[in-house]
C-alpha cells in the first residue's frame, strides 16, 4: 500500500470511532457555521499529530523564510513571521500531501461544512506552515482566498504571551476596499485560545481573522491546510497576499 493509501485508511478508521455520535457532529457543524470556527481536538490521532509535528519542525529547519510586510489588500495589516511555502512542503514531504489528499478527511470536513469540501483549486494554497517567534510577530487581520482551512497548532505559547486567533465571521473580502476597521467596529470579535496539539476548522473566506501579536519572544508554529468549495472551483481568484508572503 502507498503512504497515501495508508494515511487515508488510518484517518478513516480514526474518524469513524472518534466521531461516531451523529448528534455531536451536527453540533460541531452548527458551531462552525455560526462562528466561522470550530475547535477539533482529536480530529487526527495523537500518533499522527506527532508525526506531522516532527515533519513541520524538519521542514522549518530546511525552508523557513522571514517576512515582515504589510498588505494593502487587507487594509495594510501586518504579516510578521517566518513561512514555508506549499512548493517547499510538496518537494520535501510525503506525509503532509498524503493527509491533505485524504478522501476520508475531506468527507468528514464536508459533514461539518454541510457542503462538499474539495481540494483547493490553487496548488500553492493547499498547505503552508508559519512560525512566529519574535515579540510583535502577528498574522494581521485578513481573509483567505478559499473557503475551508484546518489549522494544526504545532506549538502554542502560554496564553499570556498572545498568539490567540480572533474572528469576525460572516464578512466579505473586497480587495479594492477591504474596510477592515469598519467590520471590526460593527461586529463583535471572538477570541479563541489554543494549546499545542489543537486543531481547528475555519471558514477562511468569510471570516475576518488574525492572531494577537506575541508580546514576548515566544514560539507559535502552525501548519495551515486549505481546501475549496464548489463555488471556489468556478471563480476567478487572484492571489496577491499569498504571492507577497510565499514567493
Ligand atoms: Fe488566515
Amino acid at each position: 500500500m502507498s503512504l497515501k493509501e495508508t494515511i487515508d485508511q488510518r484517518l478513516a478508521e480514526h474518524l469513524k470511532t472518534r466521531y461516531a455520535d451523529e448528534h455531536a457532529v451536527r453540533k460541531l457543524s452548527q458551531h462552525f457555521r455560526r462562528e466561522g470556527y470550530v475547535k477539533l481536538p482529536g480530529l487526527v490521532s495523537e500518533d499522527l499529530f506527532q508525526e506531522v509535528s516532527t515533519e513541520v519542525h524538519r521542514l522549518l529547519d530546511l525552508h523557513e523564510k522571514r517576512i515582515d510586510i504589510q498588505l494593502a489588500e487587507t487594509g495594510n495589516s501586518p504579516r510578521y513571521m517566518s513561512t514555508i511555502s506549499q512548493q517547499a512542503i510538496a518537494k520535501d514531504s510525503e506525509l503532509i500531501p498524503a493527509i491533505y489528499e485524504s478522501q476520508a478527511l475531506m468527507d468528514f470536513l464536508s459533514r461539518l461544512a454541510a457542503q462538499p469540501v474539495l481540494q483547493c483549486p490553487w496548488e500553492e494554497e493547499k498547505y503552508i506552515a508559519i512560525r512566529q517567534h519574535k515579540k510583535g510577530d502577528t498574522h494581521g487581520w485578513h481573509w483567505g482566498d478559499f473557503s475551508f482551512t484546518v489549522i494544526w497548532i504545532i506549538e502554542a505559547p502560554d496564553a499570556k504571551y498572545g498568539g490567540q486567533l480572533q474572528c469576525v465571521p460572516h464578512t466579505d473580502w473586497n480587495k479594492e476596499d477591504p474596510r477592515v476597521e469598519e467590520y471590526l467596529q460593527a461586529h463583535p470579535i471572538r477570541t479563541w485560545g489554543h494549546v499545542t496539539g489543537d486543531l481547528y476548522f475555519l471558514r477562511s473566506d468569510t471570516t475576518l481573522h488574525r492572531t494577537i501579536p506575541l508580546n514576548a519572544d515566544k514560539t507559535r508554529i502552525i501548519l495551515n491546510t486549505c481546501w475549496g468549495s464548489e463555488s471556489d472551483s468556478k471563480k476567478e481568484a487572484t492571489h496577491e497576499t499569498m504571492h507577497a508572503m510565499f514567493d
